[in-house]
């Protein structure tokens, strides 16, 4: 892990010894980034290749796929691949480095510890901070039955790269919902029934950044963007050996019936569960007016009973999660006429 402003500049150095021979590195850019100065400052060498990710949807696998079998016609093998940008871009760069190695589709591995064999060398540098995918054993992907990550031990990157200058330039609606994702990561982790001193070490240190942030300061400035860049990282790793809780759950089945966004889902679900969290979202409702952030509401007026019905399963389907967040006797704690109930008031 290299952490610092300006480190973006080390990268030709650091990728140079994981070059092999003629395979090039492929670097996966968030298209924001399409004719900005930050591309033009990928260090390409003879036959390496920039795609810009599309990121309009969370990656699919059939995107992963299609990416993944362009490279192997085009070059049979390439040395590594470097992604640079949001949790999608850096999900699809780790997803891709996995399906360069391991044969058939990403959907086959969407689980816990499927994952064959090591994908090729890859990189993450973030451009917006929050989501922990940096750090995580995860890859989240939409595939043809179901949302879920390829979790696995090969997942994680060989190299990260925080320059927290990467993220200045990023529009505040969205900077704040994805750094939510952490300050939810910390408060889910915090108060879940799987905490332990791993987790908890980390997770007060990221709530701590993020406080600092949204609450104590006035206004955003580059140190901001350093503090949010490191608490992103501590978030991420106070998730990895506990778990996430009700926010996510019920933004999971969002997400899967309404295609809404992890950092903004999270936020509209976190801004209505004070009984679960009551301290917290006191404190989350008094971030988003002080900086005068908009959470969509009402967004699930309208929605049939099939549709409420389906939300409902997604969610339910998240064990790990209510039980993290409810104890073992989590079933009879959230029927689903509770959860009805929450899905209706968002
Ligand atoms: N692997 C994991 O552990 C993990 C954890 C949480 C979330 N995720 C995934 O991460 C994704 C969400 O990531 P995210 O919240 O970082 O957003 P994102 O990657 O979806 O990007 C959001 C938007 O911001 C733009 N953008 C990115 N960097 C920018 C910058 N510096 N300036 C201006 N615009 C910029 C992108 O083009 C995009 O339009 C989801 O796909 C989610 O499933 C993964
Ligand atoms: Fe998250």
């Amino acid at each position: 892990m290299i952490y610092g402003r300006g480190s973006f500049n080390q990268v030709d150095e650091i990728i140079a010894p994981h070059r092999k021979s003629m395979n090039p590195m492929v670097f996966f850019v968030d298209y924001f980034f399409e004719g900005k100065p930050l591309a033009s400052g990928v260090p390409l060498r003879s036959n390496d290749k920039i795609i810009f990710a599309d990121v309009t949807h969370e990656p699919k696998t059939t995107y992963v796929d299609l990416l993944a079998n362009q490279l192997k016609d085009e070059f049979g093998i390439i040395s590594g691949v470097v992604g640079i940008g949001g949790g999608a871009t850096m999900d699809l760069a780790k997803a891709v480095s996995l399906m360069m190695t391991n044969p058939g589709s990403s959907a086959d591995y969407q689980g816990w510890d499927l994952v064959k064999f090591p994908g090729v060398y890859k990189v993450g540098i973030p451009t917006l901070s929050g989501t922990g995918a940096e750090v995580s054993r995860t890859t989240v992907l939409t595939g043809p039955t179901r949302k879920l990550g390829m979790n696995s031990d090969f997942t994680p990157f060989d190299q990260i790269v925080l320059d927290p200058a990467l993220t200045k330039n990023a529009p505040s609606n969205q900077r704040f919902y994805t750094g939510m994702d952490c300050y939810i990561h910390c408060i889910e982790s915090l108060q879940g029934t799987y905490l332990n001193e791993f987790s908890k070490s980390y997770g007060e240190k990221a709530l701590q950044l993020c406080q600092e942030i949204y609450v104590d300061k006035n206004g955003w400035d580059d140190d901001c963007d350093d503090k949010l860049m490191m608490a992103s990282y501590a978030g991420g790793m106070s998730i990895a050996y506990s778990q996430v809780g009700v926010a996510h759950a019920v933004s999971y089945g969002l997400a899967f019936l309404l295609g809404t966004k992890h950092g903004i889902g999270n936020c509209i679900v976190f801004d209505k569960l004070e009984e679960y969290y009551p301290a917290a979202v006191k404190e989350f409702k008094y971030m988003v007016e002080k900086n005068n952030i908009e959470i969509p509401q009402g967004i699930c007026r309208g929605l049939s009973d099939e549709d409420f019905n389906k939300m409902i399963d997604v969610s339910l389907g998240m064990k790990p999660l209510w039980e993290n967040a409810l104890g073992k006797d989590w079933e009879s704690i959230i029927t689903r006429e509770k959860l009805r109930a929450l899905y209706e008031r968002l």
